[in-house]
């Protein structure tokens, strides 16, 4: 095969077990970059489908592990215990098993036979922005660790499948950082906390009297424009923007908004993660069938700041004049 370092440590087959979120733009990705790739999905679904539609052949799991020199791991994390003993048998030739989130590395007792490297790789990103950065060649952010380095050779394993998935630049770390600091993000800023936040400012709002479809607008809908600010220029960039109102009302409000309380709290869910409660708690929930987080996210699905959001859209309902 090829010359290039990617194409010789990722020589042979790879598989991608779970052709989703992350799957389907490392398929893409790594296809581009002349590597052979398969999908592993599970017949007649969605993402089975997908992959044929893509033109990748498509096996059921265990038969494209069986096909695999390296497999990427990209089944939603709570599923890799269950399916891992039929996977784990059927990656006897694997030589590299690429992880894409430490969450199953760090929480699961999973047993890896044979000789096989296994490796973390993470985009700082979802899959469509992975794949929509590569196809404009502007690298996204990635992490890397070791996990098991059976060949001696795993480092460079893993930074030749992050460079062939369009990454860039690569900050070397640990499953356990890796893991613990994805999960405090997305509990506490970019999913649990932005939207309490968001709805708690709703809320606030609404019960004062003010217009639901104007509160959206104001609490919810314009925060696309402030992150992407945030995003580019940093915190002092996005202050360097904002009027000298916002400013003085950032600078005075927001340390009352999170304040000890809110401290406090911050420091609470770290130390849940960090002794394994919440990945307690998230397999309990698994395994009592997500009853729990269905019911959960069926009333979310009923607040009024959906209605509010189809009003302020134009989605339905009257139009304020
Ligand atoms: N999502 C992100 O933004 C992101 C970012 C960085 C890292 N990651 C990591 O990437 C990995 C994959 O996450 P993801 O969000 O890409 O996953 P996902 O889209 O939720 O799921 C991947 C695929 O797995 C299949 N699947 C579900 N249950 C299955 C089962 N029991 N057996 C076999 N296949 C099953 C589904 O396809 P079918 O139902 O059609 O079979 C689905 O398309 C995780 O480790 C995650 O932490 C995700």
């Amino acid at each position: 095969m090829g010359s290039t370092p990617s194409e010789r440590l990722l020589r042979g087959t790879i598989a991608i077990l779970g052709f989703g979120n992350q799957g389907e733009a490392h398929a893409l990705n790594l296809r581009d970059a002349g590597l052979e790739v398969i999908a592993g999905a599970r017949p007649g679904r969605a993402a089975e489908a997908r992959a044929r539609a893509l033109g990748f052949a498509a096996f059921e799991p265990a038969e494209a592990a069986r096909r695999a020199t390296v497999a990427a791991i990209l089944l939603p994390d709570e599923v890799v215990p269950e399916v891992w003993p039929e996977l784990s048998s059927a990656l006897s030739r694997a030589s590299a098993l690429v992880f894409a989130h430490g969450f199953s590395l760090l929480y699961s007792d999973l047993e890896f036979q044979g000789g096989a490297d296994v490796v973390l790789v993470s985009p700082t990103g979802p899959g469509r922005v992975l794949r929509a950065r590569r196809e404009r060649q502007d690298p996204l952010p990635g992490y890397l660790a070791v996990h098991r380095d059976a060949s001696g050779k795993a480092w460079a394993l893993a930074e030749a499948y992050a460079e062939a998935l369009g990454l860039g630049p690569l900050w070397r770390t640990t499953v356990r950082e890796e893991t613990e600091v994805d999960l405090f993000g997305e509990q506490v800023v970019l999913c649990g906390g932005m939207n309490a936040l968001v709805t708690a400012a709703f809320e606030t709002l609404v019960e004062r009297g003010y217009a639901p479809e104007i509160a959206y607008l104001e609490c919810v809908h314009q925060l696309t424009y402030l992150a992407e600010l945030l995003h580019r220029e940093g915190v002092a960039g996005l202050r360097r923007a904002i009027s000298g109102t916002a400013l003085f009302g950032d600078l005075t409000r927001g340390p009352r908004v999170i304040g000890a309380e809110s401290r406090a709290a911050l420091r609470k869910i770290l130390d849940e993660i960090r002794s394994g409660d919440f990945a307690r708690e998230w397999k309990a929930e698994v395994a009592r069938g997500r009853g729990g987080l269905n019911a959960a996210l069926e009333g979310a699905s009923k607040h009024p700041i959906e209605a509010a959001r189809r009003l302020a859209l134009g989605e339905g309902g009257p139009e304020r004049a």
